[in-house]
């Protein structure tokens, strides 16, 4: 089944989860990694990554000896990504983004340099959400960067809590435009 139709399918069967009816346009996913130094990547993890649209661009960027951690708790979309994106950097985790530290180990990494993140925190149990957010802050390396996505500033003050420098922008050319939130670990 074709990226917008799996989406879709996932959208109708459990809506707060997806956060989206359509995958993210390609200016947000540039503009995700817009502060990423890719120089020095040894190691990524993305969270929510659907049909794959931010992953692929993840990847063309990354260094040949790095490492792509995606998280996807949809089963057919996990799988679906993992079988369309052939690439060794990339892991494909079917579970929940609460995991992030155990799979980090698994992987021989002490920490991830970035966290990308599509995930809706909004619609997600509030409990989730924090959770996600601690653990990432955890797992991220000295000066590492949390960067997300959302079509709210309902966020700002939950991410404020936890990285105590966040910047804010916005894309404009995505359904709907989108705010990128970048918190860095000081
Ligand atoms: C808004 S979609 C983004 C998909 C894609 N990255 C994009 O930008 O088009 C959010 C994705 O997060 C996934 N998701 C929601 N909660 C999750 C969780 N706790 N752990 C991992 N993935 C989750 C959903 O299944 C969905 O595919």
């Amino acid at each position: 089944m074709k990226d917008k139709k799996l989406f879709l399918k996932a959208f109708l069967k459990n809506p707060l989860r997806t956060g989206s009816v359509i995958q993210s346009s390609s200016f947000l996913a540039d503009k995700m990694i817009q502060s990423v130094d890719f120089g020095k990547v040894r190691c990524i993890v993305e969270l929510g990554c659907g049909g794959g649209v931010m992953t692929k661009n993840i990847l063309k960027k990354m260094p040949e000896n790095s490492k792509l951690i995606s998280f996807e708790i949809d089963s057919s979309l996990a799988e679906h990504t993992r079988n369309k994106i052939r690439d060794s950097r990339l892991v494909v985790i079917n579970d929940t983004a609460e995991n992030i530290g155990q799979y980090l180990h698994k992987y021989g990494m002490p920490n991830a340099d970035y966290i990308i993140s599509s995930l809706p925190l909004v619609s997600l149990p509030k409990k989730t959400s924090i959770n996600i957010l601690r653990y990432a802050y955890e797992c991220l390396g000295p000066g590492g960067q949390y960067i997300q996505f959302q079509y709210s500033l309902a966020s700002l003050k939950g991410l404020k809590q936890i990285f105590s420098a966040v910047s804010i922008s916005f894309v404009f050319l995505n359904l709907p435009p989108a705010f990128v939130y970048v918190c860095t670990k000081i």
